[in-house]
């Protein structure tokens, strides 16, 4: 099909949650007027939503949507809070949007956390966020220097350039195309057999196999070593030639499996209200590879079992390190989260067989 939209197809909503204190919302006012302006004078529709209310007129279903939040002194926002809980009352009303993120912060905390909260749950009302969808300003904009010195510009125009350019990606974002066969990887470290979220996924993969090629690889105690943390520039030259400094079953099985796959699946079970060590060694030596791989078409799927709670913010971690970090893409719905404590339990979850089934038709 061809793609005949012109720049007035094209629409942004802006949903910038009143902060109360006026003297905070400057630097993110000026910035992002910077964009609109731009935006609005090439004929992009742009539409700001303010309070959470005006949700129940306005719908957000398929809209490419940048969620500006401001935040108090106290690192606080309230009205962010009535967005968080229209989402989580409205579980299908993000269906079909592509999502942004600008958190501005007052200090050099809290910025991170509520940018990760926000994408969990507008991810589990249908949001879609592209690959490093979140543009963060902290007090002391000291996160941009790096970025200033590379770009050879103050850090409030790194700023800028940065909203500008996550704005455009949310417009311009298109699900990538890709072979008719889904190439899946995934990835664990649990014991076969009893681990009930290694389990759960065994029911996940019953109903994908049939349109997919899957990929399984199991990073267990003794094959997996974390990263040592080399310079920059030794850890790009390891990636040049798709290595690194250790090798083992990383630079062997895991990077050929991460660079030809399509989706990746991490098998997640909640380790001390955390991603466990072998995964998260797996996500810190995927560094080498990102520096000279385009993961940006590239998905990211998984599955959270805790015995008690708290697999939102095992979600939020590979949240945090896939997508806003090594640039997956993150479709709506991307994770399946249960609670089940004895081994094997899971298979007694209610209506287990149809939420394996329906994840698995969201894995794409
Ligand atoms: C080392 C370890 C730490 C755990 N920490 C937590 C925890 O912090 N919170 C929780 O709800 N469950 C915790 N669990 C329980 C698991 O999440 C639970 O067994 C769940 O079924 C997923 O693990 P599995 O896939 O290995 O069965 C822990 C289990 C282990 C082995």
């Amino acid at each position: 099909m061809t793609d005949v939209s012109t720049a007035e197809d094209k629409r942004l909503v802006i949903v910038r949650p009143v902060c109360e204190l006026q003297g905070r919302t400057a630097r993110m006012e000026e910035v992002l007027s910077s964009t609109v302006d731009r935006l609005r004078s090439e004929g992009v529709q742009v539409t700001v939503v303010a309070m959470a209310s005006e949700l129940q007129r306005i719908s957000l279903a398929g809209e490419h949507v940048l969620f500006a939040i401001c935040l108090s002194e106290a690192g606080v926002n309230m009205e962010y809070y009535r967005l968080l809980e229209y989402f989580r009352q409205h579980p299908d009303c993000l269906e079909g949007a592509v999502g942004g993120i600008i958190v501005d912060g007052s200090s050099e905390l809290f910025t991170k956390a509520l940018a990760r909260r926000l994408a969990f749950s507008a991810n589990m009302a249908g949001c879609l966020f592209p690959g490093k969808p979140l543009v963060e300003a902290t007090g002391s904009l000291h996160n941009f220097d790096v970025l200033s010195m590379v770009r050879d510009v103050p850090s409030m125009e790194v700023y800028k350039q940065q909203v500008e350019e996550l704005a455009r990606k949310l417009i311009d974002f298109k699900w990538p195309q890709g072979e008719e066969r889904l190439r899946v990887l995934a990835v664990h470290a649990s014991s076969r057999g009893t681990s009930n979220t290694l389990l759960l996924w065994d029911k996940v993969r019953s109903y994908l196999e049939d349109r997919a090629d899957i990929t399984e690889i199991s990073l267990r105690n003794g094959s997996m070593i974390d990263c040592r943390g080399c310079r920059y520039e030794e850890c790009l030259h390891f990636g040049e030639n798709d290595g690194c400094f250790y090798g083992g079953i990383m630079t062997e099985q895991v990077y050929p499996a991460i660079i030809n796959c399509d989706a990746l699946v991490m098998i997640c079970p909640n380790y001390n209200d955390a991603i466990g060590a072998n995964l998260t060694a797996f996500i810190n030596r995927l560094t080498a590879i990102f520096r000279t791989h385009d993961f940006s078409k590239k998905r990211i799927y998984a599955l959270v079992v805790s015995g008690y709670s708290g697999s939102d913010i095992v979600a939020e971690q590979v949240i945090g390190a896939i997508n806003f970090n090594k640039a997956f893409i993150m479709p709506g719905h991307f994770c399946l989260t249960e609670t089940a404590h004895e081994p094997r339990s899971i298979l007694k979850v209610p209506d287990i067989d149809r939420k394996a089934a329906r994840f698995a038709q969201i894995i794409r």
